[in-house]
């Protein structure tokens, strides 16, 4: 019998395990080795760095220091500049100090010019120049000979720049081919100014009369040999080839690197995209993360390959600060990261540091890039939330999307007519489940080529869009930025008549595969090509179009089916004559930016836009949503949704989201459900689907499945206001939305590694069940003293508390926090515009000392007339048994007919009476329910309108 169990068993596992998880055909992405440049500086050994720092060079003005480094070996001179920046910032430059030609720096992705501050020379010694920042807060070292740099808090060791000697930079050079005649001439020349030596004045050439300058010097010339000998040594530097495709390298190698040692950190977060945990790996024995928007098809979890968007910061965080390396880089990027406590348990060492008996623990940071040069920021935190402001005074915050954008999306590939438009949006209101807008996806062009729509499946598009309209709903249309090269296609006509596409090395257009079959790109480099594009949206040019249609980007890495990687051939050219190798992973943002304005200036800039994009680099928050491309219907993708947006939250990209239900394959409804689950969590909340599966609409699933997702979005419509209000706290002070614990409990070390629960603003903690049959969760509440309260059955906890926790398929394990309160819509409705005057309840969950805060944001919802100051902005603070109301801005005048129509005090004792006053003095008792088991108060109606000064009392 035993036996039979076994085969049983055995059967079951296989069956499980033959079930093909999808995987990404790995031989048409390059590993580190496969990339040259990555390959060139991975075999780098630490040690003292080739590179010396003249100290005697150094020029200090008001906000900069400026001195030269010369690389012992090559002599080449590089110019490091530093400058202090407020806010507790560095910033660290390095080029070539008389580069062959210009080297690529990164524009627009700075929203401005940082403000400078004081830096002083505040000691000196032979090998040191010590200088303070931030006001003599902290202490730069730069160290001459090895060069390094130090950062010093105090007496406390910060980090340390170029310490394991890793600072790489590869000079531009004279073409291989070009090189030997150079050496030549300049052996010429020398012979020449030899000769010259012992020749009369008339016999003197007409080279040795050229001005000493132009001559190549004997440093020089050995130089050249020299690199003759690296040219030698490396394949791959002058032209590298992947799989069919070959990369002319027209300037050769131009490759950057540096490295970062985080003395008493273990753990960094950040560089995203990667289908990876929120706590970064250490990269010793896989390749490193690689930063390369591409389009991957098939991703695999857990690892380190590049996806399709980019956002160079890394943050470090231990119980004692929190910092940010920002590489402004926007060239293929590799970072290594290694660890000297990698491999041992974190309760090992830090015991064995705190008995003073190990190494402090350190993380450290390599870099690599393939062009450009070093533009790095050190952000210096120390708190999570000085990191992010200090990156947002740099890249901007993120857009206030419009208040429906944050409703629940229906997509898939494709709504295939006006008809079948029209009949799922009434199959929402016949199941009576809210939504905001329905998308269409590419086959509602004609012939893939966007800004049109086929005329017989889509012959009335402005009555379509009217419809929703009267529904109080919205459309999203996909405009991609690859464009099919047709004669009679008004698009593709005027950009290569204004001659805005990209081009290849050789000056043609630039052309490959895509969507429409052969396509040419817009060159979204080029502002002017940017202004065009955005002038296509205007309502004459994009026919059909109307204010309730808004725009998804995708396929903006770019991608090119038939190109390297599946994306541009590197040695393509840009405005201004940049390889796109240069620009490669800024380009996405470029197509989003172009895309966002476009659809402000339709509305004679008055109107908010939203658009999602699928590429993204660091700045992207300022330009709308994105998503994490084509997941599968397989639990692991939805399990690594949460630390996937966790980590482009910490990158200020806040309005991230999966495709819920998986993009390819077919999820069982249990999958589906528990996806609508965690996705009414998550920002970006939209359902998506492969053109090969079956429909998969929500009432499409039984009765029960159908119940259970009408529970879950009516959920989320429920907390917009709340949402709304932490977009804001996004927008105004880059407060992530979706948040790892880390960021509100700082000093709790059992947590920095925690992705499967997270924060939702400050208030809630989330803890979607992510694994099939479920039947507990292990939650960990986290705050020492702190207490927390589920959000259905008002069951308190106090923390820290580990427990697990029963589930039910039902399940959506939420906890609001004593001490918060949240402001909710409690009426189930059609559409999120449907509930914009209805009334709220304010959610006060008290603290152990009877206390809470909360917030609430409220302005149109769509227009930019908030930043007139028409916007409300409300703190409620529940003390001494009063709950008062107040403005927390008291330039926001918005007028809203919307009032308060309950307040539910959980964790409350019961009072004998509760009255209401108003800045007018009246007053009136409320009525109210208190429930002894759950110690819940409930006071009805207190009818004051919601911007309304009050206080009420309990006593
Ligand atoms: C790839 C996108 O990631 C996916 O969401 C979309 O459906 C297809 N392109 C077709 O446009």
């Amino acid at each position: 019998m035993a036996v039979v169990w076994r085969l049983l068993e055995l059967a079951l596992v296989l069956s499980v395990c033959l079930t093909p998880a999808l995987s990404v055909d790995r031989s048409n992405f390059k590993t580190c080795d496969q990339s040259s440049f990555c390959r060139r500086q991975r075999k780098l050994e630490t040690g003292p760095s080739q590179y010396r720092a003249l100290l005697g060079s150094a020029k200090l003005t008001a906000d900069k220091l400026e001195i030269q480094l010369i690389n012992d070996k090559t002599k080449v001179s590089l110019l490091l500049e530093v400058f202090g920046l407020h806010g507790n910032m560095t910033r660290i430059k390095i080029n070539e100090l008389k580069p062959l030609k210009p080297r690529y720096e990164v524009p627009d992705v700075l929203v401005g010019t940082p403000t400078p501050e004081n830096l002083q020379v505040s000691g000196q010694d032979d090998n040191t120049l010590e200088l303070s920042l931030g006001g003599g807060v902290n202490k730069l070292l730069v160290t001459g000979s090895p060069f390094r740099l130090d950062i010093l808090s105090g007496q406390d060791l910060v980090l340390s720049v170029n310490s394991r000697g890793l600072l790489y930079f590869e000079h531009l050079r004279a073409r291989k081919d070009t090189l030997s005649a150079k050496v030549s001439s300049a052996v010429g020349n020398m012979w020449h100014k030899v000769k010259n030596l012992f020749s009369s004045d008339s016999e003197k050439t007409d080279a040795a009369s050229e001005s000493d300058s132009e001559i190549p010097g004997e440093e020089e010339v050995v130089k050249e040999e020299e690199n003759k000998k690296e040219e030698e040594d490396e394949p791959g530097m002058w032209e590298e080839t992947f799989k069919t495709h070959t990369d002319s390298k027209p300037n050769g190698p131009s490759s950057l690197g540096l490295d970062f040692s985080l003395p008493g950190f273990e753990h960094v977060y950040g560089i995203p995209e990667h289908a990876d945990n929120l706590r970064l790996r250490t990269t010793e024995s896989t390749d490193p993360y690689r930063l390369y928007n591409l389009d991957v098809f098939q991703y695999e979890l857990y690892n380190t390959m590049a996806l399709y968007g980019a956002v160079p910061l890394l943050l470090a965080h231990n119980i004692h600060r929190t910092l940010g390396i920002f590489w402004l880089n926007a060239a293929e990027t590799w970072v290594d990261i290694s660890s000297n406590t990698a491999g041992k348990t974190l309760f090992g060492t830090m015991l064995q540091y705190m008995q003073g008996g190990g190494e402090t623990p350190q993380t450290d940071v390599h870099w690599m890039s393939e062009s450009g040069i070093i533009d790095v920021f050190l952000l210096l935190g120390p708190s999570p939330s000085d990191v992010f402001k200090q990156y947002a005074s740099l890249t901007g915050t993120q857009a206030l999307p419009p208040y429906f954008s944050l409703g629940y999306h229906q997509c898939r590939w494709n709504y295939n007519d006006e008809e079948d438009v029209r009949s799922v949006d009434a199959g929402f209101d016949e199941h009576d489940i809210p939504y905001d807008f329905i998308w269409l996806d590419i086959e509602h062009a004609d012939g893939k080529r966007y800004f049109t729509w086929d005329a017989n499946k889509f012959p009335t598009p402005r009555n379509m869009l009217d419809g929703l309209k009267e529904k109080r709903r919205k459309m999203v249309a996909i405009v991609d930025p690859h464009i099919k090269i047709d004669g009679g296609y008004r698009i593709h006509s005027e950009i290569r008549s204004r001659n805005y596409y990209v081009k290849t090395k050789d000056g043609s257009d630039y052309e490959g595969w895509c969507w429409p079959g052969s396509a040419a790109y817009p060159d979204f480099t080029n502002p002017d090509m940017r202004a065009w594009w955005s002038s296509m949206f205007s309502y004459d040019h994009y026919e059909g179009s109307t204010e309730n249609l808004f725009v998804w980007n995708d396929m903006n890495e770019p991608s090119v089916f038939n190109g390297p990687e599946v994306t541009m051939h590197k040695d393509a050219v840009h405005w201004g004559e940049w390889e796109h190798r240069d620009v490669h992973n800024i380009y996405g943002l470029y197509v989003h930016q172009a895309t966002a304005e476009g659809l402000i200036h339709r509305s004679g800039g008055k109107e908010r836009p939203f658009v999602l994009t699928r590429a993204f680099f660091a700045g992207s928050q300022r330009y709308g949503a994105v998503w994490t491309g084509d997941n599968a219907a397989e639990w692991g993708h939805l399990k690594i949704s949460i630390p996937m947006c966790l980590s482009l939250g910490l990158v200020g990209i806040s309005f991230c989201g999966a495709d819920v239900g998986g993009f390819f394959k077919n999820p069982e409804p249990e999958l589906l459900l528990r996806w609508y689950q965690a996705g009414a969590y998550q920002p970006f909340f939209r359902a998506h689907a492969h053109l090969d599966t079956p429909r998969r609409e929500p009432w499409l699933h039984g009765e029960t499945n159908t119940d259970l997702i009408r529970t879950v979005l009516r959920e989320r419509y429920t907390l917009l206001p709340y949402w709304y209000t932490l977009f804001y706290n996004a927008h105004r002070d880059a407060e992530p939305v979706m948040r790892p614990l880390w960021v509100e409990f700082p000093t709790d070390v059992s947590i920095f590694a925690m992705d499967d629960q997270y924060m939702l603003g400050s208030a809630l903690l989330v803890h979607p069940v992510t694994e099939a049959n479920a039947r507990e969760v292990e939650i960990y509440l986290p705050g020492a003293g702190e207490v927390w309260y589920d959000v259905r059955s008002y069951q308190s906890y106090k923390a820290p508390q580990k427990f697990y926790l029963p589930v039910t398929i039902s399940s959506i394990p939420v906890y609001q926090r004593g001490g918060s309160i949240i402001p909710r819509k409690d009426r189930p409705r059609r559409s999120s515009e449907c509930m914009q005057t209805d009334p709220f309840t304010l959610y006060v969950a008290l603290d152990l000392q009877g206390e809470a805060q909360g917030e609430l944001y409220l302005d149109d919802g769509h227009s930019f007339n908030y930043q007139q100051n028409e916007f409300l902005y409300r703190q409620f603070n529940y003390s001494h048994g009063q709950l008062t109301s107040s403005s927390l801005d008291l330039h926001g005048k918005f007028e809203t007919p919307a009032w308060l129509e309950r307040v539910v005090i959980i964790g409350a004792s019961k009072p004998n009476t509760i009255s209401l006053r108003l800045s007018d003095g009246t007053e009136t008792q409320l009525e109210f329910e208190y429930d002894s088991q759950t110690s819940v108060l409930t006071v009805r109606k207190p009818g004051v309108n919601i911007s309304s000064d009050f206080t009420m009392s309990l006593r």
